[in-house]
């Protein structure tokens, strides 16, 4: 019996809103000069520093990015508020996360030919959920009529990647049979839109996959898993200290440190050797040589980042569509980032070619999925 696993149906959900560098960039210099005015004495007599304005040319210079969609634009441009305004919704009303991701998991459905009842486990994999339970995949698991069970797992931005994993590990103990991985991914409500380093990293998305044996799938398009690999290392350069704590500490619950915050310059000096070294001895143990990937689907951070590893594995001159880059309107999306490129990006792939998906950040944590066309 054929006992392989494959990635049988893709889902992309891309928010209505979006917002331009230009925009981003405008609404933070009106917040510096505001805060410069309403500081001016201080920062005359020495006791603040003045803010300093951002810029799209470094914007785009040092990430790539030009543009992200997000959920709602409401209040992220108004240098007084500068977060998302979100209406809490009801408890009996389907929650944010779980809509955006249900129309993620039922385009990925559709691709693998599948019914929700045909599926009998549901991980919401994403850096973030917007509460602590019930858990969102449960919410999704019965709005869609899936069977089984479901839970939430956090790996930041490698919670996709992992999320596979799991899904592939439970297939393979007999636990589940058929999976949807959905990653609702909101970070615009964890930037910090005061604070230049970071400020137009993010964007908002959701993605889904159905991971299910190859035996009795349906999909054209099946993707078999060769090999899959995840690392942590414990990193305090990329982080985020929201959590149910902070309302014990009520002078401090909405501090900054309470968002996302890096190190950006750290980690990109340390993550690159360690994804280095973690797919050097996954394609050596798998008896296989990277310059046979087809396409990479890289997480979707950093552009400068992504070169050095398609360089690093496929050497100079790769054509730009073997490594696609979606960062450039997608933004930073967390763990959807591989999954939104592995999405819109698998034309002229032949059967028997390889790819490989691969997420990296906070944790650190890897998470590298080696996948053939069947
Ligand atoms: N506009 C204009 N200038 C800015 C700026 C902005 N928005 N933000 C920072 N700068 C300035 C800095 O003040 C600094 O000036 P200096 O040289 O005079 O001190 C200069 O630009 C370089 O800043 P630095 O922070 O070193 O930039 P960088 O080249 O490292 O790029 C990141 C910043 C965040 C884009 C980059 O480090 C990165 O993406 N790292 C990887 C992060 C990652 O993958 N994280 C995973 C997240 S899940």
């Amino acid at each position: 019996m054929d006992n392989s696993i494959v990635i049988s149906g893709t889902g992309l959900f891309t928010p209505p809103e979006s917002i331009s560098n230009e925009e981003l960039v405008e609404s933070f210099n009106a917040f510096v000069d505001l805060f410069n005015r309403q500081h001016e004495g201080e920062i005359s007599s020495g006791h603040v520093e003045p803010l300093a304005y951002s810029s799209c040319e470094f914007i785009e210079k040092a990430s790539g990015i030009k543009h992200r969609y997000v959920m709602v634009r409401d209040g992220i441009l108004d240098p007084e508020i500068m977060m998302p305004l979100m209406d809490e919704r009801a408890a009996d009303s389907l929650s944010v996360q779980a809509e955006m991701g249900l129309l993620a998991a039922q385009q990925a459905l559709a691709e693998a030919d599948l019914d929700a009842a045909d599926i009998d486990l549901v991980i919401v994999a994403c850096a973030y959920t917007q509460r602590a339970y019930p858990a969102v995949a449960i919410e999704i698991q019965q709005a869609l009529g899936c069977r089984g069970f479901g839970f939430d797992m956090q790996v930041a931005c490698s919670s996709a990647t992992f999320g596979v994993s799991a899904a592939q590990g439970l297939i393979q103990q007999g636990a589940a049979s058929r999976v949807l991985v959905i990653s609702p991914e909101i970070c615009s409500a964890q930037v910090n839109y005061r604070d230049r380093d970071s400020h137009f990293i993010f964007g908002d998305v959701a993605t889904a996959m159905v991971v299910e044996r190859l035996q009795g799938c349906r999909s054209h398009l099946p993707l078999q898993i060769i090999g899959q690999r995840c690392i942590t290392e414990y990193s305090n350069n990329i982080r985020s200290n929201f959590g149910f704590l902070n309302r014990c500490t009520p002078a401090t619950a909405y501090a900054a440190d309470k968002l996302f915050h890096q190190q950006g310059r750290k980690v990109f000096k340390e993550l690159l050797p360690m994804i280095y070294s973690h797919l050097d001895s996954q394609f050596a143990d798998a008896g296989l040589e990277p310059a046979m990937m087809k396409r990479l689907w890289l997480h979707q951070a950093n552009i400068n980042m992504n070169q050095f590893v398609v360089k690093k594995l496929l050497g100079e001159d790769v054509p730009p569509d073997m490594a696609p880059i979606v960062l450039d309107t997608y933004a930073n999306t967390a763990s959807a980032g591989s999954v939104i490129a592995l999405h819109k990006c698998r034309e002229g792939l032949r059967s028997g070619d390889m790819g490989l998906l691969c997420s990296f950040g906070a944790g650190y944590s890897i998470g590298s999925i080696i996948l053939k066309t069947v």
